[in-house]
């Protein structure tokens, strides 16, 4: 899919998503170039229709997006629970196992994730697949000694890479942790890997999000298809 048509979709799924949220609620605002039009569009509501809403970002930079929005932006621990979750995704499959990261904010995603009543995720199409896996799952690892969690990695075919910045320095997470991205192509086990993910010494989190997801809004021609998770 060309990158025109791609931002296409992605913006009206972003735009059908913003819809989902009501006067009084508390939101989890993910990340990602899908949720920054999502945050967009909700700036516009917030000056436009006088929506109220309470805000819970994933990243400084979502927060700073939604402030400089006039949305309302609180810490976690400022709220007892979140009513609502939007967040993008990198790859979804058919029973609502998705992967996270590709921006690097999967630690605070998640940690949002299992504090929220619903999640929703928006998506253009191409993310929609049979198997996750083709998109690198990032893993979330302090410094300390990471050289030796890669090699782990390594060992256990994972293909891992160090994730860099634009410089070429180790890309450093909201929390000054490092991102390792394997190369998996296929994940036919995701719960069995995760649970190996989670195991390793050295990691925080991984971008392996199971069953965690009530909807997802695909952006498809025409307009977006909401997928129910039954479950
Ligand atoms: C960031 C994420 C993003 O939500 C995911 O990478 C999707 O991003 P985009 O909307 O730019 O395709 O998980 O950690």
């Amino acid at each position: 899919m060309d990158a025109e048509l791609q931002n296409k979709l992605k913006k009206e799924a972003a735009r059908k998503a913003a819809s989902y949220v009501k006067n009084g609620m508390v939101v989890g605002l993910g990340s990602g170039s899908t949720v920054k039009m999502l945050v967009d569009e909700l700036g516009r509501r917030v000056k436009e229709e006088d929506l109220q809403f309470t805000g819970v970002a994933t990243s400084i930079f979502t927060a700073q997006q939604a402030k400089s929005l006039g949305i309302k932006i609180v810490d976690l621990d400022m709220v007892d629970s979140i009513d609502l979750t939007i967040d993008g995704a990198d790859q979804v499959d058919s029973n609502f196992n998705g992967i996270k990261g590709g921006g690097g904010n999967l630690l605070w995603e998640k940690i949002v994730a299992i504090n929220s009543k619903k999640i929703v995720w928006v998506v253009d199409k191409s993310k929609v697949v049979d198997t996750i896996g083709a998109f690198p799952l990032a893993v979330d690892v302090i410094p300390f000694g990471s050289q030796h969690v890669m090699q782990n990695f390594d060992k256990a075919g994972y293909e891992p890479v160090l994730r860099l910045d634009k410089e070429g320095k180790p890309f450093k997470t909201d929390s000054n942790n490092l991102i390792i991205d394997l190369h998996l192509h296929k994940i036919e086990e995701p719960t069995q890997l995760a649970d190996n993910l989670i195991q390793t010494v050295g990691v925080v989190e991984h971008g392996l999000f199971l069953n965690m997801v009530s909807e997802v809004v695909v952006g498809k021609e025409g307009q977006p298809e909401i997928l129910v998770n039954p479950n």
